[in-house]
C-alpha cells in the first residue's frame, strides 16, 4: 500500500506543542500498526508570516493540496494583532479552507463519561451527549462578496459582508449532512435565520427538497439559530446532527464544545468534494484556537488535536479500528484520573501536555 502523505502544520501557540503530542500517536501507528506514513512539515498563520512574510506560502498550500490529510494545530495570536487583514494569521486558515474546497466541517460534540463533572452544565442534562455539527465552512458569510471597509461621501466609513449561498452549494453541505445522520440517528436539524434572512429562506427550502428527492429515511427539522442556540444549553441532547451556514456554525460550535467541558476536547475534519479516483481533500484540526496565554507552558490540552487524527484515520483513510483505538486510550486514560488544566476537577491528578501525550501512548500499548 502506497505511504500515506499527511503534512502537519503546527501553526502557533499551543499548535506547535500539541502536536508533538500527534506527532507520538503518528509514530505509534507508522510502528505497531504497519501503518506507513510520508510526513512533512510546514508553516501557516503567524510563524509562516515570520519567515515568508505571507501566512500561507504557495509552496505549502501546494503541498497541502499534494497530500492525502493535513493535520493542523492552531493560528493566531497577539504579536500579529497589528498586521495588515490581509496577512492576519486567520487569512491563512481561511485561504487553506476555501483553496482546498473544504465545504464541509464536521464538529462532533461528545461527552465522555469521565467528564461529565467538568462542564459546567448539570450532569444530566449532557452526560451520553454525542451530537455532530456540521458547519459549512468555504460559503456564506465568511465568504460573499461584496466585502471589506468603505469611506462614504459624508466622511462616515461602512463595513461591510454579504451574506450569501448558491442552491449549489446548499445541496452539497446539504448531501454530506444528509449522509452523516444516515449512518448515525437518522435525524437532521437544519439552522437558519429564515424568519429574516432570505438567503436562508432558499438554504430551508433546498434541504425540504434534498429530503423529499433523496433522504426520505432521515428525519428533517429546522430550527432559528437564536433558539438553536438556546436549545444547545437548555436540553442538547434532542440533536442528531445539526447543519448550519458557516458563521452559525463558528458561534454555534464553540457553545457546543463548552457543553463537552472544555473547548479542548473538540476535535474537527474539514472535507472537500470526492473526486474521480474516490479521494477527497481533507484537513483535521481541533476547535480550539492558539491560546496564546498558555503557549509554551506546557499546559495545554493535546486530546482534541489527537482526537482529530483518530478523525483522519476515520474519515481519510477508512481506518476505523485504529480511530476506535486512539477514543479509547483517550476514554481510559481520562477514566485514570489525569487532566490537563482546562478540564481539572477535585480529587485528579494535573498533568502536562506532554503527559498526558505519553500516557496515550501508554494507553494504546496496553490495548493493542
Ligand atoms: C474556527 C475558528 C476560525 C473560524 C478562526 C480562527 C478564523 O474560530 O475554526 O472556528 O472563525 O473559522
Ligand atoms: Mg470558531
Amino acid at each position: 500500500m502506497a505511504a500515506k502523505k499527511l503534512l502537519i502544520l503546527p501553526g502557533d501557540g499551543i499548535g506547535q506543542e500539541v502536536m508533538v503530542q500527534v506527532r507520538r500517536i503518528i509514530d505509534w501507528m507508522a510502528k505497531k500498526r504497519n501503518i506507513a506514513f510520508d510526513l512533512s512539515e510546514g508553516l501557516i498563520g503567524g510563524s509562516a508570516y515570520d519567515v515568508h512574510g505571507t501566512p500561507l506560502s504557495d509552496e505549502t498550500l501546494a503541498d497541502a493540496m499534494a497530500a492525502d490529510a493535513v493535520l493542523l494545530g492552531a493560528v493566531g495570536g497577539p504579536k500579529w494583532d497589528d498586521l495588515p487583514f490581509e496577512s492576519k494569521p486567520e487569512r491563512g486558515l481561511l485561504k487553506i479552507r476555501k483553496e482546498m474546497g473544504l465545504f464541509a466541517n464536521l464538529r462532533p460534540a461528545v461527552v465522555f463519561d469521565a467528564l461529565v463533572d467538568a462542564s459546567t452544565l448539570k450532569p444530566d442534562v449532557i452526560a451520553g451527549l454525542d451530537i455532530m455539527i456540521v458547519r459549512e465552512l468555504t460559503g456564506g458569510l465568511y465568504f460573499g462578496q461584496p466585502r471589506g471597509i468603505e469611506t462614504l461621501p459624508d466622511g462616515q466609513r461602512k463595513g461591510v459582508n454579504t451574506l450569501t449561498y448558491t442552491t449549489g452549494e446548499i445541496q452539497r453541505i446539504g448531501r454530506a449532512a444528509f449522509d452523516l445522520a444516515r449512518k448515525r440517528a437518522k435525524r437532521l436539524c437544519s439552522v437558519d435565520k429564515a424568519n429574516v434572512l432570505e438567503c436562508t429562506v432558499l438554504w430551508r427550502e433546498e434541504m425540504i427538497k434534498l429530503q423529499q428527492s433523496e433522504y426520505q429515511d432521515v428525519e428533517l427539522s429546522h430550527m432559528y439559530v437564536d433558539n438553536a442556540a438556546m436549545q444547545l444549553v437548555r436540553n442538547p441532547k434532542q440533536f442528531d446532527v445539526m447543519v448550519t451556514e458557516n458563521m452559525f456554525g463558528d458561534i454555534l460550535s464553540d457553545c457546543a464544545a463548552m457543553l463537552t467541558g472544555s473547548l479542548g476536547m473538540l476535535p474537527s475534519a474539514s472535507l472537500g468534494a470526492v473526486d474521480a479516483s474516490g479521494r477527497r481533500k481533507a484537513l483535521y484540526e481541533p476547535v480550539h484556537g492558539s491560546a496564546p496565554d498558555i503557549a509554551g507552558k506546557d499546559m495545554a490540552n493535546p486530546l482534541a488535536t489527537i482526537l482529530s487524527f483518530a478523525m483522519c484515520l476515520r474519515y481519510s483513510f477508512d481506518m476505523d479500528d485504529e480511530a476506535g483505538l486512539i477514543e479509547a486510550a483517550v476514554k481510559t486514560v481520562l477514566k485514570g484520573g489525569l487532566r490537563t488544566g482546562d478540564i481539572m476537577q477535585p480529587g485528579q491528578a494535573k498533568v502536562s501536555t506532554t503527559v498526558m501525550g505519553e500516557s496515550i501512548v501508554r494507553e494504546l500499548d496496553k490495548l493493542a
